[in-house]
């Protein structure tokens, strides 16, 4: 089962030991969450105002694009925008400060994507139940194929009432691949390049994105799984911080209001130890290249 394992980091840009920065790394590519309880984002006066789930408008979340500043899912007025895209902003500098000096090794190739703002509570969201993140599953997004890349996301809870945020945390990747693979279908030759043309995936849809779309649907979607595969419940506390590698930790989130988060991706030869990474867990378990 997936472990959570705590460092006392307890600011954005302090320097980490060699000790700390082993630590994380093997924490993380085996698969643990990493989690910061004292690792705070403040919310800065005249921000309050943006925790509310208003802000979102219909969606669930606001999204920045941190390059170029623009956001996606707010209907907030200019004036509550601008603020909303600088809080966002900076907690998407602050993330990539944290990891340039928690995890140096991968500098060279860490690709910040999306920030997001997620302002509505988790419990009691209608949603389809592929987009159910009370489920536990692995990441996977139909329009964003990785080829492979790692998705490694920081999280930090600011909840202005203390409200915890909490997950369930599932078996090993190796555990859910191993269950489901031998009854996934392989990709239909040709669909991938349709895909991309059409505009609905990004880039290629990989064989390896075909699989982990697949495993991500599978495990939403047995209600037999769900509450049966082995588990733990992990309240994340309000003022507290957490990085998962969350293409390969079963994660479903529960409850909790009020997170940011920021997604980095990662191509694999920049892991200490890339035998760990789903794609060459799939390699190994079908016997096959996938890239
Ligand atoms: C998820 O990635 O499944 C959602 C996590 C969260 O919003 O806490
Ligand atoms: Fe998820």
């Amino acid at each position: 089962m997936t472990d959570v394992i705590s460092l006392s980091i307890a600011s954005w840009d302090q320097p980490c030991s060699a000790a700390e920065q082993e630590y994380a790394l093997r924490a993380l590519e085996w698969g643990s969450v990493l989690l910061f309880p004292q690792l705070r984002f403040s919310i800065q006066d005249g921000e309050s105002r943006l925790l509310s789930p208003t802000i979102a408008g219909e969606g669930k979340n606001v999204s920045l694009d941190p390059s170029s500043g623009t956001s996606r899912g707010s209907d907030a007025d200019e004036a509550e925008l601008r603020l909303l895209r600088s809080m966002m902003q900076r907690f998407a500098t602050s993330s990539k400060t944290l990891l340039h000096n928690l995890l140096p090794r991968y500098e060279a190739g860490l690709q910040q994507a999306r920030t997001s703002f997620r302002p509505v509570e988790i419990a009691g969201r209608s949603t389809s139940w592929r987009k159910d993140d009370t489920r536990l599953h692995v990441d996977s997004f139909p329009s964003s194929p990785t080829q492979g890349k790692r998705i490694l996301r920081v999280f930090t809870n600011v909840n202005p009432h203390g409200q915890s945020r909490t997950w369930r945390l599932g078996e090993s990747f190796e555990g859910a691949a191993r269950r489901y693979l031998p009854s996934l279908p392989s990709p239909i030759w040709g669909t991938s390049h349709v895909l991309n043309l059409l505009g609905v995936t990004k880039s290629r849809r990989s064989p390896y994105d075909h699989f982990m779309l697949q495993l991500h649907d599978r495990m939403k979607a047995d209600l037999a799984y769900q509450p049966e595969v082995a588990q733990s419940v992990h309240d994340f506390h309000s003022g507290s911080t957490w990085i998962v590698f969350s293409d390969q930790v079963s994660h479903a989130a529960m409850t909790g209001q009020y997170a940011l988060e920021q997604t980095f991706h990662l191509p694999i030869d920049y892991m200490l130890d890339s035998s760990q990474a789903p794609l060459r867990i799939l390699e190994r378990l079908l016997g096959r290249e996938m890239t």
